[in-house]
């Protein structure tokens, strides 16, 4: 099956620049041809998508959601549901997140393998939703970020856990979630906000652990996300390897430097900040955490224009499920406050995210070889980046998933 999309204008992220009069060919869910429409030859027979007026850019990529997140129960208020109630969170997210234009998501951890369920329910058109790289569990060290802080030691958490201590232990998590489902390695390296008992910028893993997880998953072809506000643990996790560094709220000079040699890439949620400290306190987050979120929320907003300043690496990744699924392209204008240019951010969230999950053959661009994935939005996203908020139309796969014109 061959469709043709044409529109006004077209956003080429590769090059940086604007195409005027665009066409955009897709047969059999992959782009064929895409040009002006003085230079690209519609076949005969295709089946015609004008969207007349409109802005076509590449589907969006989110590097950090948790489409099982329910950001209203905060706190204590997540035990008085049961464990399968997230993945009915995690449907409605993924139709919500794809009607907000993100045709791709990196879903860095999750319970019960929910996010591999639901990218399997998706590839077989059960439940809409955007692709998925699913990481499954999130590793991390005993009495961690990654770990449940919140019981005390009568109450032991059974079942399944992502907490693994020491590289060999390490080792073998990786593989496990691997055997599993994981297709990229989560782990905690540092505190966090919505933890108990943490400091938010405690190291959580040594080096060697670090080099331990990251070795195992490159091995195995996989890449790795750090979570890490603090200083020390982010520059440990940077020679150790790591490809992505989320949140990345106290990176300083040497951090900027590392990752620049490694090559690695920023994931900053600077949206997040506005959401926490607004609903916050209403979602019952404990109030250790909002004490956190204020000790964190704005210097990340500071190091985020930094290290963009210094030239690091950027992708877009915004920790939806901490506000809620859908809401992602609320982002871009924070992005865009704090010192990117509207294109700049717009390729955070498309061309470096399909290199940096080393899937530039399949996402990322309006390119040929690529999956038909194309958002339009009415205005120009150059001038206005709030304007992909609105997102009118989707199409995956060359399918027309929402047409909202
Ligand atoms: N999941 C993260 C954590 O608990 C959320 C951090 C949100 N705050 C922010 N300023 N980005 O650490």
């Amino acid at each position: 099956e061959t469709v043709a999309v044409s529109g006004a204008r077209m956003i080429d992220v590769i090059s940086g620049s604007v195409v005027a009069n665009p066409v955009v060919v897709i047969t059999d869910g992959r782009i064929t041809a895409a040009g002006t429409s003085a230079s690209v030859t519609v076949p005969a027979g295709a089946k015609r998508i004008d969207l007349a007026g409109m802005t076509l850019l590449p589907g969006l990529i989110d590097m950090h959601v948790h489409l099982t997140g329910d950001p209203t129960l905060g706190g204590y208020a997540e035990l008085e549901v049961t464990d399968s109630y997230a993945m009915a969170v995690g449907v409605a997210s993924a139709a919500r997140t794809l009607n907000a234009g993100f045709t791709t998501v990196r879903n860095v951890g999750s319970g019960n393998f929910d996010d591999v369920g639901l990218k399997q329910a998706i590839e077989h058109r059960i439940i809409p939703g955007p692709r998925i790289i699913p990481a499954t569990y999130a590793i991390g060290a005993t009495g961690g970020h990654c770990d449940n802080t919140e019981l005390p030691p009568s109450i032991k958490v059974l079942g399944y856990s992502g907490v693994a201590d020491g590289a060999d232990a390490i080792r073998a998590k990786v593989r496990e979630l691997r055997k599993y489902g994981a297709e990229v390695i989560k782990f905690c390296g540092t505190g966090g906000v919505l933890s108990k008992t943490d400091s938010v910028g405690g190291q959580q893993y040594t080096l060697a652990e670090m080099q331990a997880l990251v070795g195992e998953a490159h091995m195995l072809g996989m890449k790795v996300a750090m979570h890490a506000h603090g200083t020390a643990g982010i520059n440990d996790g940077l020679r150790a390897g790591v490809d992505t560094i989320e949140h990345a709220s106290l990176a300083d000079a040497e951090s900027f430097k590392l990752a620049k040699a490694s090559g690695a890439w920023f994931s900053m949620d600077i949206y997040n900040d506005d959401y926490i400290l607004s609903e916050g306190a209403k979602n019952g987050i404990f109030p250790e955490s909002l004490a956190k979120e204020k000790e964190v929320g704005l210097k990340q907003r500071q190091t985020f224009r930094a290290a963009n300043t210094a030239g690091v690496k950027m992708v877009f990744g915004t920790d939806g499920g901490v506000y809620p699924n859908g809401d992602n392209a609320k982002q871009f204008a924070k992005m865009v406050e704090w010192g990117m240019t509207p294109m700049q951010a717009i390729q955070a969230a498309t061309v470096n995210a399909g290199q940096a999950l080393a899937r530039t053959g399949d996402v990322g661009a309006i390119a040929v070889g690529r999956y038909g994935d194309i958002i339009a939005v009415a205005g120009d996203p150059l001038a206005d980046v709030s304007v992909l908020t609105n997102v009118a139309v989707v199409i995956k796969g060359g399918e027309v998933v929402k047409d909202a014109r």
